[in-house]
């Protein structure tokens, strides 16, 4: 699809649909007067016979009489005075779903003329909210059932004073959205499909399109790095575990030094336990076990093409987890990157296995901030639903960043203390660290586990997205499966770092 800002009266948009966007009212706000002339009255008998009111998620279908719209579509905004970027993403998710559930194939959506929010916010939002509504994962869908893809969706700005400012925004939108949508088909790839060699070719062609630096770590090099935690999940699968490696803004030799910033995310392909094998319930979720490095990947696209000036480094630690004759099993000691042993008690606590050589080897890049993203416990959805995502760490100032992003962003994060009094459960018996705490707090104590391989002097946080990484139902912006959460929250964090 398509998006191009363009000044033009709403009643002048010769397209399929034309989308008017408005907040609760009961009268025919002014400025749409000749469009409801050439409907002949339409949108004023809504508003005034009360069948529409602008309430939130209000939608009205009408003929496109003589403006040059095929039809034009009321969307409700609700209260005028609660709109925010999250309206204005959500409802260009749900006008362009109203047009694809109508057929239609080309759109325009009138940008809200409001002095809230700033005109480049608006046109990122609704540019994101656009791409996200958009967004199927129908790749495999062999009937033709599935309804066609909207080809051009035009944001409608009246005054010619601010089609700048909502361009540049819909510009970033563009590749915030995009970047989303590539996190998504990542993680809602099969795991037969998406294998960790997989992840690195996917890994190959964004660095190449965003201008990074890429490397991959295959077995030799992850034995020659001691990295014995990512290997040992890995070992049971035939498609061998890769470490990823990106990196965005690296200064030249002698140039003044940047921001370091170290994404970290696990990318278990397919988790199916391993010999602490899952119940079969629900076991195909398991493929999304890799949303974490997909966030990470979209959120590098998007850093190279924004050409952010910090210096980025993404790290995704990929590897199925399986069962098999050579797979890593309950009492194992293995030896992670740092030197400290883990005693695996289960081997479906396997994200935290191999993150930790994830998280030490982003250190040797001497980062101000590491942040790691991972589907790493089901207690989190326990605790916070799929409402929002845990986060926790070492760092107040950074989970601070990392919550207000949230809120403006709308992938909200809350935190978990991860206070020296969890240690206790995963002492090990035999090794320095149990990989699992028991039932009491487990999310936190899988943050407990990753403190050990985070030096205490780098700002580090954890956010387990075990339950915001993929959608049972759908909404505005969302179908069923993966929502790429952590792409507009990393972003929106890095893009006002310091
Ligand atoms: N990938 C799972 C966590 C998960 C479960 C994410 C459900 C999303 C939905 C993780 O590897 C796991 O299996 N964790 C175990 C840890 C336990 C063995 C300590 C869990 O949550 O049960
Ligand atoms: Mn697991
Ligand atoms: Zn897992």
């Amino acid at each position: 699809m398509q998006i191009e800002v363009s000044r033009a009266q709403p009643v002048d948009a010769d397209v399929d649909a034309l989308v008017i966007p408005l907040a609760e009212t009961e009268q025919l706000p002014r400025s749409l007067g000749a469009l409801d002339a050439a409907l002949g009255g339409a949108i004023r008998a809504q508003l005034e016979g009360g069948l529409f009111g602008g309430k939130a998620g209000q939608v009205a279908h009408l003929p496109g009489g003589d403006s040059a719209a095929g039809r034009v579509v009321l969307l409700g905004l609700g209260s005028e005075r609660e709109i925010d970027t999250t309206t204005l993403r959500r409802a260009a998710g749900r006008a362009v779903r109203e047009l694809r559930g109508a057929k239609l194939t080309s759109g325009a959506l009138l940008v809200p003329a409001g002095r809230r929010p700033a005109h480049d916010d608006a046109g990122q939002a609704l540019t994101e909210g656009a791409l996200l509504g958009h967004y199927r994962f129908d790749r495999y869908k062999t009937g033709d059932d599935a309804p066609p893809e909207v080809d051009t969706l035009r944001l409608l700005v009246r005054d010619a004073r601010h089609a700048t400012a909502v361009r540049r925004g819909s510009k970033l939108g563009a590749i915030v959205g995009e970047s989303v949508c590539l996190a998504r088909d990542l993680s809602n790839e099969p795991g037969g499909v998406a294998t960790p060699e997989h992840l690195a070719r996917q890994a190959r062609a964004l660095a190449k399109e965003a201008g990074l630096r890429v490397s991959v770590l295959a077995e030799r090099e992850l034995k020659q790095r001691k990295m014995e935690g990512i290997l040992a999940v890995g070992r049971g699968s035939a498609n061998p575990p890769r470490l990823l490696v990106l990196e965005h803004g690296r200064p030249a030799r002698g140039a003044r030094r940047r921001p370091v910033i170290a994404l970290v995310g696990k990318a278990i392909t397919f988790d199916s336990g391993g010999i602490s094998i899952k119940p079969a319930q629900a076991m195909d979720e398991m493929k999304h076990d890799m949303s974490g490095g997909a966030a990470v990947l979209g959120a590098m696209r998007a850093i190279g093409l924004l050409g952010l000036p910090l210096h980025v480094v993404g790290i995704v630690a990929a590897a199925q987890n399986m069962p098999d004759g050579k797979a890593y099993l309950p009492g194992d000691i293995i030896r992670a990157s740092n030197g400290k042993t883990i005693e695996v008690l289960n081997t479906d606590a396997e994200g935290r296995v191999v993150l930790s050589d994830a998280l030490v080897h982003a250190q040797t890049f001497e980062p101000d901030a590491v942040i790691d993203l991972a589907t790493l416990t089901g207690a989190c959805i326990v605790a916070l639903g799929h409402v929002c995502a845990g986060v926790m760490g070492n760092d107040e100032a950074l989970i601070r960043k990392l919550s207000e992003a949230g809120d403006r962003t709308r992938e909200r994060v809350w935190q978990l203390p991860l206070w020296e009094e969890y240690q206790k459960d995963i002492k090990g018996k035999v090794g320095d660290i149990a990989n699992t705490g028991g039932r009491a707090a487990g999310t936190i104590t899988a943050g407990a586990f990753l403190s050990h391989f985070v030096d205490a002097a780098t700002p580090w946080a954890h956010i387990d997205i075990a339950g915001t990484a993929w959608e049972g139902g759908e909404e505005d912006t969302s179908v069923k499966g993966a929502t790429g959460f952590g792409v507009r929250l990393l972003l929106d964090m890095l893009r006002r770092w310091r």
